[in-house]
């Protein structure tokens, strides 16, 4: 049966602890004992929204593993989607020149659309102000590697909680993890949205405390999960402009933190944690973008056959 990636609901605890032990192996692996993992394989990266991160890492861990990748960096514009073919036509001819398709589109719910119709996997890399599971996937993998447990963790999730992402699947697949704390620190117009806090309302093992005010949380927490505002989600520019820099980290803030947190952040960051607080143990935000490409070699070595 096909694996397609569409969603963390797609895994449990087990499945996830699978995944950060080959994540583990693959990384304590010389290179030219991987290389033959996966040769003759090959996958396509088709994005319709910028990214640095997830398809250069996607496309890193695929070379490692000895895959070709086909790529299309800019499909809105690039791919013939700019005359009017359809994410499904297109998932059905990727799917004869490749083993695999990673995806990422502005519109909600459309990679799960096109998984119906695709002969090979495929991996949602961020479908709008959805989901973004890969992300999770190496967020929880972080978080394992910086604390050495994911349970009994005291988490807060910082900024643009309404369309980001990566907090929505951050917030879902910690459920399955004991004896979590979360807190959602957002102005009232960017909260997490109802359909995430449906999921996790009945799960006893998550308190959850909405505030507005970061300061009250600093001191509490062992993770502290900065976002961006994202301009390109502000149905007006000037909506924007109230929010951009509402929340930001620099060096005055680290005193009120714990010596054993961590600061994460999907990136990329625009105003919200200052450079100057880059070289402080506790920022492990570009540990985090490097445990993505062992992730993801992991999740491409279990997927693409
Ligand atoms: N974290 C993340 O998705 O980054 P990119 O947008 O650069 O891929």
């Amino acid at each position: 049966m096909l694996q397609h990636v569409l969603s963390v609901n797609q895994y449990d605890r087990d499945s996830l602890s699978e995944l950060f032990t080959k994540a583990d192996f693959l990384r304590s692996m010389l290179p030219e004992d991987i290389y033959s993992r996966k040769k003759h394989k090959r996958i396509a990266t088709i994005f319709y929204e910028p990214s640095t991160r997830t398809r250069l890492s996607f496309e890193s861990a695929a070379q490692s593993l000895g895959m070709d990748v086909i790529s299309t960096e800019n499909a809105k514009e690039f791919s013939s989607a700019s005359k009017g073919e359809t994410v499904e036509d297109t998932v059905r001819t990727l799917g004869l020149y490749t083993n695999g398709i990673v995806m990422r589109h502005y519109i909600t719910g459309s990679i799960a659309a096109a998984s119906e119709v695709s002969e090979v996997p495929i991996i949602n890399a961020g479908d709008g102000s959805g989901e973004h599971p890969t992300q999770a996937f190496l967020d929880l993998y972080t978080i394992l590697r910086e604390l050495g447990t994911i349970d009994n963790i005291t988490i807060a999730m910082v900024g643009d909680l309404l369309y980001g992402r990566t907090v929505h699947s951050l917030t879902r697949v910690l459920k399955h993890y004991h004896n979590i704390m979360m807190y959602f620190v957002s102005p009232p117009v960017l909260a997490m949205p109802p359909d995430v806090l449906d999921d996790i309302k009945d799960v006893d093992n998550i308190r959850v405390e909405a505030t507005e005010n970061l300061a009250d949380v600093l001191g509490k927490v062992d993770i502290l999960y900065m976002t961006r505002i994202q301009r390109e989600r502000f149905p007006t520019d000037e909506e924007y402009l109230k929010y951009k820099d509402i929340y930001t980290i620099t060096p005055e803030s680290l005193p009120q933190m714990r010596d054993n947190a961590r600061i994460l952040h999907p990136l990329p960051r625009v105003s919200e944690i200052s450079t100057d607080i880059d070289t402080d143990p506790r920022a492990a935000y570009f540990r985090q973008a490097q445990n993505g490409l062992y992730l993801r070699m992991a999740l491409l070595d279990q997927i693409i056959s």
